[in-house]
């Protein structure tokens, strides 16, 4: 059992609580991926349940074993950093074996465990290298080996491809994802990046400010978010967000005025919705288009600016003279001098957020 439970988690620097009340359910061979932005705590997060970092309050459990106030290295968990923390005067081999000898392994299991991960990653052919002398992609597997060696019952990523370039970003992605179906360890990934996010990921869990604020599928989290934060988050170009007021509801029919410009109907359960309340209409860049499709409901723009992706168009433009509203296109599309522009969207894709920016649905 290497299920991972985080119960109650608090974490306080000084006087400052920096994580809140944190609960996660990890089941055992899941691939978890905690994304946020910048100081929002993954890596407090993810310190603690290394053991690198004292959890204030609250528990920390491995299948039924409290590990709360275990030693990092009586855990069973390994973790890899960004900056891949490699001993630089360390061949690789003997980066492998050094935490090995420490823990006082036989030399018949520390030479079979290089070999498993030097196989497991393609590093056989560098394994007297030092770190210098390898790619920045090489020296990121160096670091998931030194990982896979002691056999870990978790792994904690820290952001562990964000200092190599993309295509070697892309290519390590599938490594990792091919090195978590081979190995089934339960494993934590920490990143910015949803692209990491959405293609890695059994479950996504979105971090803001010390709290998880949703936790689930990545088209799960894409397609019903449960708030505004992970609308926002999710999704790229960012998500539009029109703020308007809820005009009248009929059954399961609500009339949104945005903006006190137009007027929106979306066929959704009223629940305690009623006339005059604040909401937010959140329209996803990529769900409209030029022609109707059948939809009778559209939006003008003024167009600010166009890039071109080749595969695609990104349209800026204002919406009710003031907000920012952005639209992906597929394909190839010239606005040379065009001004203004309708987009339509069909209406079952359109997302609405209450004041407090719960999802109403
Ligand atoms: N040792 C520390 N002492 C005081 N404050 C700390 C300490 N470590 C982290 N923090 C604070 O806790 C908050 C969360 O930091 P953390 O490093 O977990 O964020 P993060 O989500 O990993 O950010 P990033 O994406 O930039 O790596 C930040 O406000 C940070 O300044
Ligand atoms: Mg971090």
């Amino acid at each position: 059992m290497t299920s991972l439970l985080l119960h109650n988690i608090v974490k306080c620097f000084d006087q400052t609580e920096t994580i809140h009340q944190v609960n996660l359910d990890i089941q055992s061979g899941e691939f978890i991926v905690l994304v946020g932005p910048s100081g929002c705590g993954k890596s407090t997060i993810l310190r603690m349940i290394a053991g690198l970092e004292e959890v204030t309050s609250g528990t920390i459990q491995i299948g039924d074993k409290d590990i709360t106030h275990l030693p990092a290295s009586k855990r069973g968990i390994a973790m890899v950093f960004q900056s891949y923390a490699l001993y630089p005067h360390m061949t690789v081999k003997e980066n492998f074996s050094f935490g090995l000898k420490n823990m006082k392994c036989s030399s018949s299991f520390i030479e079979q465990q290089i070999q498993y991960a030097a196989d497991t990653l393609q590093l056989g052919e560098f394994l007297d290298r030092l770190p210098a002398q390898l790619s920045g992609g090489q020296r990121q597997r160096v670091a998931i080996g030194r990982a896979i060696v002691r056999d870990p019952e978790i792994f904690l990523f820290d952001e562990p491809l964000s200092n190599l370039d993309a295509d070697l970003r892309v290519q390590m992605r599938h490594e990792l994802s091919k090195l978590h179906k081979q190995l089934k360890t339960t494993m934590l990934y920490v990143t910015h990046d949803q692209t990491e996010a959405m293609t890695m990921a059994d479950r996504i869990v979105i971090v803001d400010q010390g709290n998880i604020v949703q936790v689930g599928a990545p088209l799960e989290l894409y397609n019903h978010p449960d708030n505004l934060f992970t609308a926002s988050f999710i999704g790229s170009p960012k998500i539009n967000l029109l703020p308007g007021k809820i005009k009248s509801v009929k059954n399961d029919q609500l009339v949104v005025n945005l903006f006190e410009q137009q007027d929106v109907s979306i066929n959704l359960p009223a629940k305690d919705l009623k006339e005059g309340d604040e909401v937010t209409l959140g329209i996803r860049p990529e769900h409209l288009y030029q022609n109707s499709q059948g939809s009778d409901l559209s939006f003008n723009l003024q167009l600010s600016a166009v890039e071109s992706l080749g595969d695609a168009t990104y349209i800026y433009a204002k919406i009710f003279d003031k907000l920012d509203f952005r639209v992906k296109l597929q394909g190839q599309q010239t606005f040379d001098s065009i001004q203004h522009l309708s987009v339509y969207i069909a209406p079952s894709k359109l997302l609405l957020f209450d004041a407090e920016g719960k999802a109403i649905r």
